[in-house]
Protein backbone atom coordinates (compact mmCIF):
# COMPACT_ATOMS: atom_id res chain seq x y z
CA UNK A 1 0.00 0.00 0.00
CA UNK A 2 1.42 3.32 -0.83
CA UNK A 3 0.77 6.70 1.03
CA UNK A 4 -1.89 7.84 -1.34
CA UNK A 5 -3.63 4.84 -1.40
CA UNK A 6 -3.69 5.09 2.91
CA UNK A 7 -5.05 8.46 2.61
CA UNK A 8 -8.56 7.90 1.04
CA UNK A 9 -11.36 6.80 3.05
CA UNK A 10 -13.39 5.16 0.96
CA UNK A 11 -16.39 4.53 2.93
CA UNK A 12 -17.03 7.46 5.05
CA UNK A 13 -20.39 7.81 7.27
CA UNK A 14 -22.33 5.41 4.32
CA UNK A 15 -20.69 8.03 1.32
CA UNK A 16 -18.23 6.98 -0.53
CA UNK A 17 -15.11 9.16 -2.53
CA UNK A 18 -17.56 9.84 -5.20
CA UNK A 19 -20.55 10.74 -2.75
CA UNK A 20 -22.56 7.67 -3.59
CA UNK A 21 -24.51 5.53 -0.96
CA UNK A 22 -23.68 1.90 -0.50
CA UNK A 23 -25.93 0.53 -2.80
CA UNK A 24 -26.35 3.39 -5.31
CA UNK A 25 -25.50 3.25 -9.11
CA UNK A 26 -23.71 6.07 -11.28
CA UNK A 27 -25.61 7.73 -13.37
CA UNK A 28 -26.72 5.66 -16.43
CA UNK A 29 -28.24 6.76 -19.24
CA UNK A 30 -29.11 4.77 -22.36
CA UNK A 31 -29.82 5.42 -25.60
CA UNK A 32 -31.33 3.33 -28.55
CA UNK A 33 -31.09 3.01 -32.33
CA UNK A 34 -28.30 5.04 -32.63
CA UNK A 35 -26.43 3.94 -35.98
CA UNK A 36 -28.56 3.45 -38.82
CA UNK A 37 -26.53 0.74 -40.78
CA UNK A 38 -26.52 -1.57 -37.46
CA UNK A 39 -29.81 -4.17 -37.24
CA UNK A 40 -30.18 -2.40 -33.50
CA UNK A 41 -27.50 -0.39 -31.59
CA UNK A 42 -27.40 1.63 -28.78
CA UNK A 43 -25.04 4.41 -26.60
CA UNK A 44 -24.43 4.01 -23.01
CA UNK A 45 -23.43 6.10 -20.57
CA UNK A 46 -22.43 4.92 -17.29
CA UNK A 47 -20.86 7.07 -15.14
CA UNK A 48 -17.58 8.13 -17.03
CA UNK A 49 -17.73 5.04 -19.19
CA UNK A 50 -19.21 5.41 -23.07
CA UNK A 51 -19.89 2.92 -24.88
CA UNK A 52 -21.41 2.00 -28.53
CA UNK A 53 -22.96 -1.35 -29.23
CA UNK A 54 -24.28 -2.84 -32.81
CA UNK A 55 -25.82 -5.97 -33.48
CA UNK A 56 -25.80 -7.64 -36.97
CA UNK A 57 -27.57 -10.33 -37.96
CA UNK A 58 -29.20 -13.13 -37.26
CA UNK A 59 -27.23 -13.45 -40.94
CA UNK A 60 -25.42 -16.74 -42.81
CA UNK A 61 -22.34 -17.59 -40.46
CA UNK A 62 -19.32 -17.89 -43.09
CA UNK A 63 -17.53 -19.57 -44.15
CA UNK A 64 -19.99 -22.55 -44.01
CA UNK A 65 -17.96 -24.89 -41.93
CA UNK A 66 -19.01 -22.67 -38.67
CA UNK A 67 -22.56 -23.12 -39.00
CA UNK A 68 -24.30 -24.93 -36.63
CA UNK A 69 -27.64 -26.33 -38.07
CA UNK A 70 -29.04 -26.00 -35.02
CA UNK A 71 -28.65 -22.57 -33.57
CA UNK A 72 -27.36 -19.54 -34.24
CA UNK A 73 -23.95 -18.87 -33.08
CA UNK A 74 -23.08 -15.54 -30.93
CA UNK A 75 -19.84 -13.75 -31.51
CA UNK A 76 -19.43 -11.00 -29.45
CA UNK A 77 -16.47 -8.40 -29.53
CA UNK A 78 -16.05 -6.47 -27.06
CA UNK A 79 -13.12 -3.82 -27.50
CA UNK A 80 -11.46 -1.02 -25.88
CA UNK A 81 -10.46 1.97 -27.76
CA UNK A 82 -6.89 3.30 -27.68
CA UNK A 83 -8.08 6.46 -26.22
CA UNK A 84 -10.75 4.99 -23.58
CA UNK A 85 -7.61 4.89 -21.03
CA UNK A 86 -4.98 7.18 -19.47
CA UNK A 87 -1.81 4.88 -21.15
CA UNK A 88 -2.38 4.84 -25.14
CA UNK A 89 -4.15 1.13 -24.90
CA UNK A 90 -2.75 -1.37 -28.14
CA UNK A 91 -5.75 -1.50 -30.57
CA UNK A 92 -4.23 -4.91 -31.50
CA UNK A 93 -7.41 -7.60 -29.07
CA UNK A 94 -5.63 -8.72 -25.86
CA UNK A 95 -6.37 -11.75 -23.85
CA UNK A 96 -8.56 -9.34 -21.58
CA UNK A 97 -10.78 -8.73 -24.56
CA UNK A 98 -10.78 -12.15 -25.72
CA UNK A 99 -11.73 -13.43 -21.94
CA UNK A 100 -14.55 -10.53 -21.99
CA UNK A 101 -15.92 -11.10 -24.84
CA UNK A 102 -15.92 -14.97 -24.32
CA UNK A 103 -18.03 -14.77 -21.20
CA UNK A 104 -20.21 -11.98 -22.63
CA UNK A 105 -21.12 -14.19 -25.32
CA UNK A 106 -22.25 -17.02 -23.38
CA UNK A 107 -24.08 -14.68 -21.64
CA UNK A 108 -26.35 -13.51 -23.86
CA UNK A 109 -26.81 -16.60 -25.74
CA UNK A 110 -28.85 -18.33 -22.01
CA UNK A 111 -31.06 -14.94 -23.83
CA UNK A 112 -31.55 -15.29 -27.02
CA UNK A 113 -33.90 -18.18 -28.68
CA UNK A 114 -30.87 -19.36 -30.68
CA UNK A 115 -32.48 -22.26 -32.09
CA UNK A 116 -34.92 -20.37 -34.12
CA UNK A 117 -31.89 -19.12 -37.00
CA UNK A 118 -30.26 -22.51 -37.53
CA UNK A 119 -26.85 -22.10 -39.13
CA UNK A 120 -26.22 -18.37 -38.67
CA UNK A 121 -24.03 -15.57 -36.61
CA UNK A 122 -25.23 -12.70 -34.52
CA UNK A 123 -22.66 -10.73 -34.27
CA UNK A 124 -22.55 -8.27 -31.40
CA UNK A 125 -20.00 -5.35 -31.40
CA UNK A 126 -19.24 -3.67 -28.42
CA UNK A 127 -16.67 -0.07 -27.96
CA UNK A 128 -15.56 0.88 -25.36
CA UNK A 129 -14.91 5.03 -25.93
CA UNK A 130 -14.12 6.15 -22.21
CA UNK A 131 -13.70 3.78 -19.22
CA UNK A 132 -13.67 4.23 -15.48
CA UNK A 133 -14.45 0.57 -14.34
CA UNK A 134 -17.63 -1.84 -14.93
CA UNK A 135 -17.17 -1.89 -18.47
CA UNK A 136 -17.54 -5.61 -19.04
CA UNK A 137 -20.87 -5.03 -17.39
CA UNK A 138 -21.81 -1.80 -18.91
CA UNK A 139 -21.36 -3.38 -22.64
CA UNK A 140 -23.26 -6.47 -21.53
CA UNK A 141 -26.18 -4.00 -20.63
CA UNK A 142 -25.89 -2.03 -23.82
CA UNK A 143 -25.63 -5.51 -26.05
CA UNK A 144 -28.71 -6.44 -24.75
CA UNK A 145 -30.63 -3.16 -25.44
CA UNK A 146 -29.38 -3.51 -28.91
CA UNK A 147 -29.91 -7.06 -29.51
CA UNK A 148 -33.54 -5.84 -28.26
CA UNK A 149 -33.51 -2.94 -30.70
CA UNK A 150 -32.04 -5.74 -33.12
CA UNK A 151 -36.07 -7.41 -32.66
CA UNK A 152 -34.05 -10.71 -31.97
CA UNK A 153 -36.23 -12.42 -30.04
CA UNK A 154 -34.96 -13.42 -26.12
CA UNK A 155 -36.58 -14.64 -23.10
CA UNK A 156 -35.26 -11.91 -21.16
CA UNK A 157 -32.90 -8.50 -21.40
CA UNK A 158 -29.48 -9.54 -20.18
CA UNK A 159 -29.34 -7.17 -17.13
CA UNK A 160 -25.69 -6.46 -15.26
CA UNK A 161 -23.63 -4.88 -13.14
CA UNK A 162 -20.60 -4.65 -10.86
CA UNK A 163 -20.65 -5.43 -7.05
CA UNK A 164 -17.74 -5.58 -4.61
CA UNK A 165 -16.15 -5.01 -1.38
CA UNK A 166 -14.23 -1.97 -0.31
CA UNK A 167 -12.34 -1.00 3.11
CA UNK A 168 -14.65 -3.85 4.35
CA UNK A 169 -17.87 -2.53 3.33
CA UNK A 170 -20.04 -4.24 0.24
CA UNK A 171 -20.60 -1.55 -2.25
CA UNK A 172 -22.98 -1.57 -5.61
CA UNK A 173 -21.01 -0.87 -8.61
CA UNK A 174 -17.61 0.46 -8.15
CA UNK A 175 -15.89 3.12 -9.90
CA UNK A 176 -12.04 3.09 -11.20
CA UNK A 177 -10.87 4.54 -7.57
CA UNK A 178 -12.42 2.09 -5.48
CA UNK A 179 -11.72 -1.00 -7.53
CA UNK A 180 -8.04 -0.30 -6.83
CA UNK A 181 -8.46 -0.29 -3.42
CA UNK A 182 -6.43 -2.27 -1.51
CA UNK A 183 -7.86 -5.83 -1.48
CA UNK A 184 -10.79 -4.56 -3.07
CA UNK A 185 -12.88 -7.11 -4.13
CA UNK A 186 -14.95 -6.70 -7.69
CA UNK A 187 -17.46 -9.10 -9.31
CA UNK A 188 -19.40 -8.61 -12.56
CA UNK A 189 -22.65 -10.28 -12.31
CA UNK A 190 -25.32 -10.30 -15.17
CA UNK A 191 -28.61 -12.15 -15.15
CA UNK A 192 -32.05 -12.48 -16.44
CA UNK A 193 -33.89 -10.73 -14.30
CA UNK A 194 -37.18 -12.34 -14.44
CA UNK A 195 -36.13 -15.59 -13.22
CA UNK A 196 -32.86 -14.28 -11.77
CA UNK A 197 -30.80 -16.46 -13.44
CA UNK A 198 -27.20 -15.75 -13.27
CA UNK A 199 -25.83 -15.45 -16.56
CA UNK A 200 -22.05 -14.29 -16.01
CA UNK A 201 -20.72 -14.48 -13.01
CA UNK A 202 -16.60 -13.05 -12.48
CA UNK A 203 -15.25 -12.79 -9.09
CA UNK A 204 -11.45 -11.01 -8.34
CA UNK A 205 -10.65 -11.23 -4.71
CA UNK A 206 -11.82 -12.65 -1.69
CA UNK A 207 -15.11 -12.78 0.50
CA UNK A 208 -16.71 -14.55 3.86
CA UNK A 209 -19.58 -16.38 2.98
CA UNK A 210 -21.85 -13.73 4.78
CA UNK A 211 -20.36 -10.74 2.74
CA UNK A 212 -20.95 -13.06 -0.52
CA UNK A 213 -24.52 -13.58 0.41
CA UNK A 214 -24.78 -9.70 1.01
CA UNK A 215 -22.86 -9.33 -2.58
CA UNK A 216 -25.17 -11.42 -4.39
CA UNK A 217 -28.25 -10.04 -2.75
CA UNK A 218 -27.07 -5.98 -3.93
CA UNK A 219 -25.84 -7.19 -6.93
CA UNK A 220 -29.17 -8.65 -8.18
CA UNK A 221 -31.17 -5.83 -7.07
CA UNK A 222 -28.61 -3.60 -8.78
CA UNK A 223 -29.30 -5.41 -12.00
CA UNK A 224 -32.54 -5.27 -11.51
CA UNK A 225 -32.27 -1.30 -11.57
CA UNK A 226 -30.64 -1.51 -14.63
CA UNK A 227 -33.48 -3.54 -16.20
CA UNK A 228 -35.98 -0.99 -15.60
CA UNK A 229 -33.37 1.72 -16.85
CA UNK A 230 -32.78 -0.59 -20.41
CA UNK A 231 -36.75 -1.40 -20.24
CA UNK A 232 -37.30 2.36 -19.98
CA UNK A 233 -34.98 3.21 -22.75
CA UNK A 234 -36.45 0.65 -25.12
CA UNK A 235 -40.12 1.66 -24.47
CA UNK A 236 -39.24 5.31 -25.32
CA UNK A 237 -37.38 4.20 -28.50
CA UNK A 238 -40.20 2.45 -29.58
CA UNK A 239 -42.99 4.74 -28.96
CA UNK A 240 -40.97 7.68 -30.67
CA UNK A 241 -40.56 5.35 -34.08
CA UNK A 242 -44.65 4.83 -33.72
CA UNK A 243 -45.10 8.46 -33.54
CA UNK A 244 -42.72 9.22 -36.13
CA UNK A 245 -44.33 6.04 -38.83
CA UNK A 246 -48.16 7.95 -37.55
CA UNK A 247 -46.55 11.43 -38.66
CA UNK A 248 -45.89 10.13 -42.07
CA UNK A 249 -48.87 7.94 -42.68
CA UNK A 250 -50.86 11.46 -41.74
CA UNK A 251 -48.49 13.36 -44.24
CA UNK A 252 -49.37 10.52 -47.31
O1 LIG B 1 -13.94 -2.52 -17.00
P1 LIG B 1 -14.06 -3.75 -16.15
O2 LIG B 1 -14.21 -3.42 -14.68
O3 LIG B 1 -15.11 -4.67 -16.63
O4 LIG B 1 -12.72 -4.59 -16.33
P2 LIG B 1 -11.34 -4.55 -15.51
O5 LIG B 1 -10.40 -5.44 -16.24
O6 LIG B 1 -11.61 -4.82 -14.06
O7 LIG B 1 -10.82 -3.09 -15.70
C1 LIG B 1 -11.18 -2.06 -14.83
C2 LIG B 1 -10.82 -0.74 -15.45
O8 LIG B 1 -9.41 -0.63 -15.61
C3 LIG B 1 -11.39 -0.49 -16.84
O9 LIG B 1 -12.75 -0.12 -16.83
C4 LIG B 1 -10.48 0.62 -17.31
O10 LIG B 1 -10.94 1.87 -16.79
C5 LIG B 1 -9.15 0.26 -16.67
N1 LIG B 1 -8.23 -0.35 -17.66
C6 LIG B 1 -7.14 0.39 -18.10
O11 LIG B 1 -6.95 1.51 -17.67
N2 LIG B 1 -6.32 -0.15 -19.07
C7 LIG B 1 -6.55 -1.38 -19.58
N3 LIG B 1 -5.72 -1.87 -20.49
C8 LIG B 1 -7.64 -2.13 -19.11
C9 LIG B 1 -8.46 -1.58 -18.14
Amino acid sequence: MNVKEKEIEYVKNGKRVDGRKIDELRPIKIDVGVIDRADGSCYLEWGQNKIMAAVYGPREALPKHIQNPYRALVNYHYRMATFSVPDRKSPKPGRREMEISKVSGEALEKAIFLEKYPNTTIDVFVEILDSNAGTRVAGLAAASVALADAGIPMKDIVAAVGVGKIAGEVVLDLNKTEEDAPDAVDIPIAILPRTEEIVLLQMDGLLKLDEWKKALKMGIEGCKKVYELQKTALRKAYLEAEKEEKVKENAK
